[in-house]
């Protein structure tokens, strides 16, 4: 009988490369069930990533279609408080651990309903400053690793993936899951061009196809007149900065400040407020998405 690695003496017996490699068979196996994965990203943090992730979500879930997101901001996670299901506990079994439940059954996995109290934070502890980047970085991984794998996600639609701002969690995913897609997320700024730009050459590098770029907080919606007013100067760039990308225009999502109270409250905002300028845009821009992947629109 051939030997296994943890049979070799220095391991402890515990069959580490054994474990890796039933990890990776249990996260292909679970990702076989959901048929279409689908990451928002940006490179550049606070242009609304999250947002529209859980309204994506939203739109999707009452279209019928069954709907997980993954929180893959292992250090900021936000999805959880913004689909209101931060207080809920996973129960583990011997399959993996169930997700929690959203607005629509929308399915919920983040760091955030794994850490023990409602205000800890991630802090990776290692002896100098390199030790700790590497060591993060190591163990991010592997948290999005043990997310994709041991997480009950069941038969999915989609699986909306919520990237953090930076290329890590991005390339990790991406290796993890090669057959997932992606939106770019941009706000009308020359700066946030810039980095989305770079993120841009990564997906090409990484291989995810990107279905196109949105731009988020395009004018301002006034509470109390309903007008669109210009909220930053270089509004409009979007449909050169997507030409210049070499990617479709998938729509301007305006400013709308209930759009933010809404992410405070664990209410998707398309949920009450769909026929609003942004409400729509966001539809728009969901049925883009489902074209790209050969879906029938609602
Ligand atoms: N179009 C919009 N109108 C009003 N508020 C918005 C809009 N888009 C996003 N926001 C708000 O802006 C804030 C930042 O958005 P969000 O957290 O989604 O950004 P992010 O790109 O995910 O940030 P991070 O990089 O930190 O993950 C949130 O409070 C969100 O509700
Ligand atoms: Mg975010």
């Amino acid at each position: 009988m051939s030997k296994k690695y943890g049979d070799i003496a220095g391991d402890g017996g515990s069959d580490i490369i054994g474990q890796v490699t039933a990890q990776g068979e249990r996260l292909r196996s679970r990702m076989a069930f959901i048929r279409h994965k689908v990451a928002v990203m940006s490179g550049k943090g606070g242009v609304g990533k999250s947002a529209l992730t859980i309204n994506l979500a939203a739109i999707l879930a009452s279209q019928g279609y069954r709907v997980g997101v993954l929180d893959a901001d292992i250090n900021g996670p936000a999805v959880a408080k913004m689909l209101g299901v931060r207080m809920q506990s996973l129960p583990t079994g011997e399959s993996g651990i169930a997700p929690a439940s959203g607005p629509l059954n929308i399915k919920v996995m983040s760091m955030d309903l794994i850490l023990p109290g409602e205000k800890t934070p991630v802090v990776w502890d290692a002896p100098t400053q390199r030790d700790t980047f590497i060591w993060r970085g190591t163990i991010e991984a592997g948290a999005l690793r043990e997310f994709l794998a041991d997480t009950v996600w069941g038969e999915l639609d989609f699986l909306l993936i919520d990237l953090p701002p930076g290329p890590y969690s991005f390339s990790t995913v991406a290796q993890l899951i090669p057959e997932m897609i992606g939106i770019m997320v941009t706000i009308p700024s020359e700066v946030a061009y810039l980095i989305v730009r770079k993120f841009t050459v990564l997906a090409q590098e990484l291989k995810t196809p990107l279905v196109g770029l949105v731009e988020n907080m395009v004018g301002y919606v006034c509470p109390h007149c309903g007008k669109l007013g210009d909220l930053f100067y270089a509004a409009g760039n979007g449909e050169r900065m997507a030409a210049e990308l070499g990617l479709p225009h998938l729509g301007g999502i305006p400013f709308d400040p209930r759009l933010q109270v809404s992410t405070d409250w664990g209410v998707p905002f398309v949920l009450e407020h769909g026929d609003s300028p942004a409400g729509k845009a966001l539809s728009h821009i969901a049925d883009k998405v489902k074209l790209f992947l050969g879906e029938g629109l609602g």
